[in-house]
């Protein structure tokens, strides 16, 4: 291998000052996690002479180049995770992958709490599973010999990527500002009882949305909800398995168990023009329709004082995703500015979400 192979990339130029950040996004969504990151960042400051993103079609990844501006992970709806980079090795060596790789981590300075062998969430990505598998109690030996490796969940966290077998991009996350979960991905069981694989979905959001004493202050048993677009039943049943009581509105049937439950009432009606006889603490909503009209819907639910907390799907545009959920987005945050009230929201394109985003959105006390 040549000398200059393994050379660091990301360390930061003198002259530009340059900061890398890696990137992880649903494949297919790189330029919309792309753009939406320069945004954030230009929001902040101008970028000033830096290269382009690097963008490789597919790949569930995108490498950033910025000045000092800070990303931050819970305001990015398409990065699943966030990572500040330091390294860029290619050409391996196929007979020792290991001593660049830790020469690279011995320019780093500090100690790390967690190490995550990670790989893009496509089906090569997946291929090399069991490569990261082998490899993972090697490099955390070695590691855990040098003192830089500590088990501690709040400590920065190493993460060592292979886009493919022979190359690493090395970098290191906050936990304060990045997710939680190896490639950024909170995964999911699919409950036997479910009426479908849906559930996955608001499973997913509660647990990437909510911390764990924010779930038990928020989904309380003998709370009651109003979930749209209920048919056949998924959302519904993450709500009736947390003993809080549902009105499902759709045209469609309710199946499985809860075709005939005791905390449900099931009204065929149109859930666009569905108004509740008293306010309810959860609305939760899954209609496939324009993004622009369920947040108005969901907008005019908050500004009525009919629920307290949602969760909801917005359905995505071929193109020109960011600027539609802008715009939608925007629509709710003056609905709710108009009426005065405060409120917490966060968006995310889930792991179970494809042509579209997860929002959850609640009231705040002043
Ligand atoms: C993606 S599915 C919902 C899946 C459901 N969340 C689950 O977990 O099983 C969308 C549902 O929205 C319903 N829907 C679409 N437009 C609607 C409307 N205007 N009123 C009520 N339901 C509607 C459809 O009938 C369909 O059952």
């Amino acid at each position: 291998m040549q000398a200059n192979e393994a050379k660091p990339r990301y360390a930061g130029t003198k002259k530009h000052s340059q900061i890398h950040w890696l990137l992880y996004c649903r494949p297919g969504f790189e330029q919309d996690c792309a753009q939406e990151a320069l945004r954030q960042a230009k929001q902040q400051k101008p970028i000033i002479d830096t290269e382009q993103p690097a963008i490789i079609v597919d790949s569930g990844y995108v490498v950033v180049a910025l000045n000092e501006q800070k990303l931050s992970w819970h305001e990015l709806i398409f990065t699943r995770q966030l990572i500040r980079l330091h390294h860029s090795i290619t050409a391996l060596p196929e007979r020792d992958r290991l001593t660049p790789i830790l020469d690279a981590v011995a320019a780093l300075p500090g100690t790390f709490g967690t190490l995550w062998l990670e790989a893009p969430d496509t089906n090569d990505g997946k291929l090399l599973a069991t490569f990261t598998r082998r490899f993972q109690p090697l490099l955390e030996t070695a590691l855990r010999e040098q003192g830089r490796l500590q088990d501690d969940p709040h400590a920065t966290r190493l993460h060592v990527f292979f886009p493919d077998k022979n190359s690493v991009l090395i970098g290191t996350s906050d936990p304060r500002n990045s997710a939680e979960a190896i490639m950024g991905i909170v995964r999911q069981t699919m409950p036997d009882e479910a009426p479908s694989r849906s559930t996955m979905k608001l499973a997913e959001a509660i647990a990437v949305f909510m911390d764990r004493s924010e779930q038990t202050r928020l989904l309380r048993p003998g709370m009651q909800a109003v979930d749209l677009g209920a048919a056949p039943g998924g959302w519904t049943w993450q709500l009736v398995k947390r003993n809080i009581r549902v009105t499902a509105v759709d045209n469609g049937t309710m199946k499985g168990v809860l075709a005939n439950h005791p905390l449900v009432q099931h009204l065929k009606q149109d859930g666009f023009k569905y108004a509740p006889r008293k306010a309810v603490d959860w609305l939760v909503c899954d209609m496939v329709d324009k993004p622009s009209k369920v947040a108005t819907l969901i907008g005019s639910w908050f500004a009525a004082g009919w629920c307290k907390h949602a969760i909801f799907n917005l359905k995505l545009p071929m193109k020109q995703r960011v600027a539609a959920l802008d715009s939608a987005l925007g629509g709710i945050r003056k609905q709710l500015d108009d009426e005065g009230i405060n409120y917490r929201m966060m968006a995310k394109q889930l792991y179970h979400d494809r042509e579209e985003v997860t929002v959850f959105l609640t009231k705040t006390k002043g």
